[in-house]
């Protein structure tokens, strides 16, 4: 191989010019509050625990946190089957340890966004309980989505919907007078009712909930099921793929996934943030399979940022990989929004263990003991790589606990222990996302590695975990901590995040890019190839042999000679 060659019209994407907001080349660490660190030692994470804890994000380099949802809950989806969007639950601590994570956080220059669940409530919400006080017809039943079943007497479902967790999205209900009565949706759990989005209340309620934290000082939301919260007023049966948007054969879309009037509800949320002081932002999780739908969540007067689950489904090869940066840098720089890249967080296998299967990644819904295992040292080889490429890439990068520790998936744990609604209500034929889900290790020789002083998990850590635990790598060189943390201080120091994005020539099996003068090998084949003569190599993904080449499944960024 010659040494990577560009040309002005293989330029994909120009260099952000505004100072902008910070969000647009940001890090943000994804902390899911039951697993991060347990202070008051009931196994279960907790707001304390992740103050004390926060230095940790300022070693490893990141802008940012995101919070997976701590508000009072059943925890029927742990925590996303929120009962109250205006306090925390005391699993987690109170409103004034919440006061104090986001100062110590800001104190520490790190901007704190935290989840918002809109699309449903737990059934333990006051409006929920009301409704099901309440007759067919009432204002009560309003705010959710009631409606009368099909079939004789109403036995039928009212449309075929399935829940996105298995099993029908409708349950029916038990009227006052003892027999059984409407059907609500659910498009999750039977204890996560949806809303009505169509209902005034509904909508100011939550505008209500996004000043109530905005006045606490948050610095931007995580809008959870971003593409759902509308649905086909028709509602048409569904016989096109469940989870993300999409058409079925007839070419009808999702009746409850992607819908138009879901845009409406941002411009007015966009509207209320900037009414407030500060750069506050806006992040859609919407699963909507078309980039250029995804992007239209991101538009000037939208949203500010969508998770590019895109980038997280494409397998570690080369082709596939320059196929979805190229599609999804064009996708938004049309709207002028970031891009964004993601590669785990709580929902997904963990990379370090997706990329080790067969499919070197893709689609999947958690692995048990009885499933083929992925290939360990594989995975986390090309993990390390993909994570290297991606945090070349201009836009922000989003990253989930524990992968900067090269942390697998529990692939093992035993079903009794798993909690995730999922693994239920398919009757264990998908697994569900527990494995990715298992609390961090902190220390290899302290009780549950550090993560409680008690030795207490709410999930059992496996036993060869000592090993990922951060002190077992700090400061150690070609740790996955180490690499994570002098890529994050590279990419700041040469605002990768604002740069350009040029495809240099280069064999098929390698992804080669420049940004500003860094040059990027992503070398996803199955032999070495040869480095450009005389480039200074800045850092690698695993050790390079020292012959000149960049072997299989591992990325370095260089500087040319
Ligand atoms: C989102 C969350 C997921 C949750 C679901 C229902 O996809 O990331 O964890 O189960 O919404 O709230």
């Amino acid at each position: 191989m010659t040494g990577p060659q560009t040309t002005e019209a293989r330029l994909v994407h120009p260099a952000d010019p505004g100072p902008g907001s910070w969000h647009r080349d940001a890090v943000i660490y994804q902390i899911y509050p039951r697993s991060w660190a347990d202070a008051d030692g009931d196994g279960v994470g907790d707001l304390p625990g992740i103050t004390a804890r926060l230095e940790h994000l300022v070693e490893l380099g990141v802008d940012a946190v995101w919070l997976s949802p701590f508000y009072p809950s059943p925890q029927a989806d742990a925590g996303y089957d929120i009962s109250d969007h205006r306090d925390v639950d005391p699993l987690f601590g109170s409103l004034a340890d919440a006061d104090a994570l986001l100062a110590r956080a800001h104190e520490l220059g790190l901007k704190v966004i935290v989840d918002l669940v809109p699309n449903h409530t737990s059934d333990e919400h006051p409006w929920f309980a009301a409704a099901l006080a309440s007759p067919p017809g009432s204002p009560e039943r309003a705010r959710y989505v009631f409606r009368d079943g099909r079939g004789h007497g109403g036995e039928l479902p009212p449309t075929n919907w399935s829940s996105a967790f298995g099993g029908a999205a409708w349950t029916r209900v038990v009227e006052a007078d003892g027999r059984p009565g409407q059907w609500y949706l659910h498009v999750f759990d039977r204890r996560q009712p949806d809303l009505n989005w169509d209902h005034p209340e509904v909508r100011a309620d939550f505008e209500d909930v996004l000043r109530f934290w905005l006045d606490r000082g948050v610095d931007g939301f995580r809008v959870d099921v971003a593409s759902g919260l509308v649905k086909d007023p028709a509602m048409p049966d569904w016989h096109g793929p469940l989870r993300v948007q999409g058409v079925d054969a007839d070419g009808r879309p999702h009746p409850a996934r992607d819908q138009e009037g879901v845009h409406e509800i941002y411009r007015a949320w966009r509207r209320l943030l900037e009414e407030h002081p500060g750069d506050r932002v806006l992040v859609a999780e919407a699963w909507v399979a078309d980039l250029d739908r995804v992007a239209r969540y991101v538009r000037p007067d939208e949203m500010h940022q969508a998770f590019n689950f895109a980038y997280l489904l494409t397998p570690w090869r080369a082709a596939d990989l320059r196929q979805t940066v190229a599609e999804s840098l064009r996708a938004n720089d049309a709207v002028g929004a970031p891009t964004t890249w993601v590669l785990s967080n709580h929902d997904v296998v963990r990379h370090a263990s997706r990329l080790g299967t067969p499919a070197r990644g893709g689609r999947m819904t958690g692995i048990g003991a009885d499933d083929p295992q992925p290939d360990g040292p594989a995975g986390l080889r090309r993990a390390r790589a993909a994570t290297l490429l991606m945090l070349a890439l201009p836009g922000a990068a989003y990253l989930y606990q524990g992968e900067e520790l090269g942390l697998p998936e529990h692939t093992t744990l035993p079903d009794e222990a798993r909690q995730d609604p999922t693994f239920v209500r398919t009757g264990g034929t998908e697994k569900g996302r527990d494995g990715a889900r298992v609390p961090i290790p902190w220390e290899a020789g302290g009780p549950s590695y550090g993560f409680s002083a008690s030795g207490r998990s709410w999930l059992p850590q496996p036993r060869e975990w000592a090993r990922y635990a951060v002190d077992a790598q700090r400061g150690v060189p070609g740790s996955t901590y180490e690499l994570y943390r002098a890529a994050l201080r590279l990419r700041r120091g040469r605002h990768l995040g604002r740069g350009d994005l040029r495809w240099l020539d280069a064999p098929e099996d390698v992804v080669a890019l420049g940004n500003g003068d860094l040059v990027v090998l992503a070398n996803t084949g199955e032999q070495p190839v040869a480095l450009p003569g005389g480039a200074e190599v800045l850092l690698a993904s695993d050790d390079l042999p020292g012959d000149g080449t960049l072997p299989p499944d591992t990325t370095a960024w260089l500087v040319p000679a």
